[in-house]
């Protein structure tokens, strides 16, 4: 810590230690249940901004809005509560640097201590520390004024206050606003850091010497970070094919730098966007390939904001140490109500009925029509969708059987049959929930309709190619098969503008759906939570649960550890170079986990707080190494 011996630390509060005006929030307070609310903030709103654009003085600024405030002394504790809310993410990260360096940091700020005290003193700033002005209250309690002799509550106050201090050593100001800047332009500080992890102000940004979008921005440029380790703003994301805002918002919540591009992209123009990149979100149109990957010079992660990843070239990302995620679950109900409605739908023969009913047919009959309580269900593949849609349909009286190649347990009654034909054999309705492996290629051809009863219900939500739609045709037409639902087919349009091609086009009571069964809001939704969970728990504790190509590895928290990531090709023997490195560096750990697949080892290695560079270096530097990363 030598080094930083001489260095103090000035810091703004309003939206810089806090996201927000304290006085704005006290506004919310005190204004509470009055009517003409709304307008007395907004008014608060524009002289604080004619203050800060220097059409009002700081102090005409200050007079104005605490009059308009018709604060109380009462109103303080809940505004203090509100407050410590309202502490910057970056700043809670990094309680121990305030620790640290308690005597160095100084809260200068033309707020009020009334409030900046409480919120500072839990980050182990000394009360002796914060310069900042002070209310006035009448003997009711209410506060009439502010110490009209401080001078922080007048124009220019940052930097003569700083004069006063007479600080001996370096002064580093970490702020968002002008007056931040002004301590630097008085020649009272040698660097402004212009904070924009709240707010950004253009007039600031343009005076900084850097731009800290958060404070490990700034501990990790003054080699002081030790609460995580890497800025997470220099972590950049590139979200591609309109991804849903949901991911947007929790990827800039965790402090990532994000960029989102409406369209997919091609190859080449992908080869030139990824680079610099460490988190590439796309959908199903983006072809990552090899090349693509090549060009990746710092790729940690792809998320897949869908169910499928036939997009991505798995093993290219697995040899260069990038994990892949998906979301396999997220709509899964979708396609179980989506079923159900259909199954309801078809037995009752309402699709035809409606559909009659546009061309002018008022054709009132129960011929045809049934319930579906106490029907035979068959569900082909248990797995997520067919599980979950078991135990929806048991609900509604539906008798469920099911058959699946794995063993699956059976939820609720329903019956697991041991061959495709004797589930076949025995149900009224079938639906179809198997994966699209190559070997389900027709696997419902005409032998299979043969083993159906007459009278059936079809339905196809799984891949198109799993049908042999001739056969499917022929028994529709045969009336085997008496309603039939089908949403994906072998052949499906490439864009919304290309014509639907099928034979199934008019079938008799044929519900035909473009590929829509997960495509709800509810789902798109979902996928935008669960990818970037997974890709934040990727990057901040080396889990790799759900990811579709690295070994799955759930880890526990990292508590008083430092976590060693290592990444390399599956030969024989690394582990033990690992654990030597360790050894040679007298190394003590505290916990170890080790996963491989065909193509790479996975190894995490928790140790003690101490190491140092030299330990990276000969980590790094073992043979087949393909990545290799540390977590604070
Ligand atoms: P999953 O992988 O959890 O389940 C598939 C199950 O099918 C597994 O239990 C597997 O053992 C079984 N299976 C595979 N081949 C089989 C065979 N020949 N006979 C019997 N069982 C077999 O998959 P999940 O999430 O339940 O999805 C099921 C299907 O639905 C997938 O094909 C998926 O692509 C499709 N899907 C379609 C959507 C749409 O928009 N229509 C949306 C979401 C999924």
């Amino acid at each position: 810590m030598e080094y930083t011996n001489n260095k103090y630390f000035v810091i703004d509060f309003d939206s810089t230690f806090t996201k927000v005006e304290a006085l704005d929030v006290l506004g919310e307070i005190a204004l509470e249940g009055k009517a003409d609310k709304t307008e007395r903030l907004k008014e608060i709103k524009e002289i604080t901004d004619e203050g800060m654009n220097g059409s009002l003085t700081f102090r005409e600024s200050l007079v104005k809005r605490l009059e308009i405030l018709d604060a109380h002394q009462k109103h303080l504790p809940k505004l203090v509560d509100e407050l410590k809310k309202q502490v910057s993410k970056s700043f809670q990260r990094n309680k121990e640097f305030f620790k640290n360096y308690k005597d160095k940091i100084f809260i200068i700020s033309n707020g009020f201590k009334d409030f900046i005290v409480p919120i500072v003193n839990e980050y182990h700033i000394k009360t002796e520390n914060v310069y900042a002005n002070s209310f006035e209250f009448d003997k009711s309690g209410n506060i009439t004024g502010f110490d009209q002799n401080n001078a922080l509550s007048v124009n220019g106050g940052k930097a003569k206050q700083l004069k006063d201090l007479d600080l001996q050593g370096d002064v580093y100001v970490i702020g968002d606003g002008y007056t931040d800047y002004e301590i630097k332009a008085a020649g009272m500080a040698n660097k402004f850091y212009a904070f924009t992890e709240n707010v950004k102000r253009d007039n600031v940004l343009e005076k900084a010497d850097h731009i800290a979008p958060s404070l490990d921005e700034f501990l990790y440029l003054n080699k002081m970070n030790t609460a995580i380790s890497y800025p997470k703003n220099r972590i950049n994301v590139l979200l591609l094919e309109n991804i849903h805002p949901h991911a947007v918002e929790v990827l800039k919540e965790e402090g990532y730098n994000v960029e989102v591009y409406p369209a997919g992209l091609d190859e080449n123009e992908l080869c030139e966007k990824i680079k610099g990149v460490s988190i590439l979100g796309i959908r199903s149109k983006t072809q990552v390939t090899a090349k693509v990957l090549e060009n990746a010079d710092r790729l940690i992660s792809v998320g897949a904001f869908c169910i499928g990843t036939n997009q991505v070239d798995l093993e290219a990302c697995l040899k260069k140490g990038v994990a892949v995620f998906n979301a396999p679950f997220s709509n899964t109900r979708s396609v179980v109500e989506m079923a159900i409605a259909e199954i309801i739908v078809l037995y009752r023969g309402l699709f035809d009925r409606a559909t009659a009913m546009h061309d002018g047919q008022w054709n009132k009959s129960a011929s045809g029509s049934y319930e579906i309580r106490g029907k035979n269900l068959g569900i082909v593949g248990y797995g997520n969708i067919g599980a979950q849609l078991s135990v929806v349909a048991e609900a509604l009286g539906l008798n469920v059987y099911y058959y699946d190649i794995q063993e699956k347990l059976a939820l609720g009654n329903a019956k697991k049959c041991a061959t495709l034909k004797e589930l076949l054999s025995s149900v009224d309705i079938v639906t179809l929930h198997v994966d699209g492996r190559k070997e389900n290629k027709n696997m419902i051809g005409e032998r299979e309709f043969q083993w159906m009863k007459d009278g059936m219900i079809f339905i196809n939500l799984s891949r198109g190619h799993v049908v042999d739609i001739e056969a499917l045709q022929k028994n529709i037409d045969e009336g085997k098969i008496v309603g039939t639902a089908i949403d994906v087919f072998p052949q499906e349009p490439k864009s919304n503008s290309e014509e639907f091609i099928s034979k199934l086009r008019g079938s008799k009571n044929t519900i035909l759906t473009p590929h829509i069964g997960g495509s709800t809001q509810e789902a798109q939704e979902n996928i935008a939570e669960f990818v970037p969970n997974k890709i934040m728990d990727y990057i901040n504790t080396g889990s790799t649960s759900n990811s579709v190509n690295f070994p799955n590895l759930q880890l526990p928290a990292l508590e008083n550890a430092h976590r060693l990531i290592h990444i390399h090709h599956n030969v024989p023997g690394i582990l033990a170079q690992i654990n030597q490195v360790l050894a040679d560096h007298e190394i003590n750990i505290v916990g170890q986990y080790l996963k491989t697949n065909e193509v790479i080892g996975y190894v995490i290695t928790d140790i003690d707080k101490a190491y140092d560079r030299e330990l990276i270096k000969a980590l790094r530097s073992i043979d087949h190494t393909v990545k290799f990363r540390v977590l604070y």
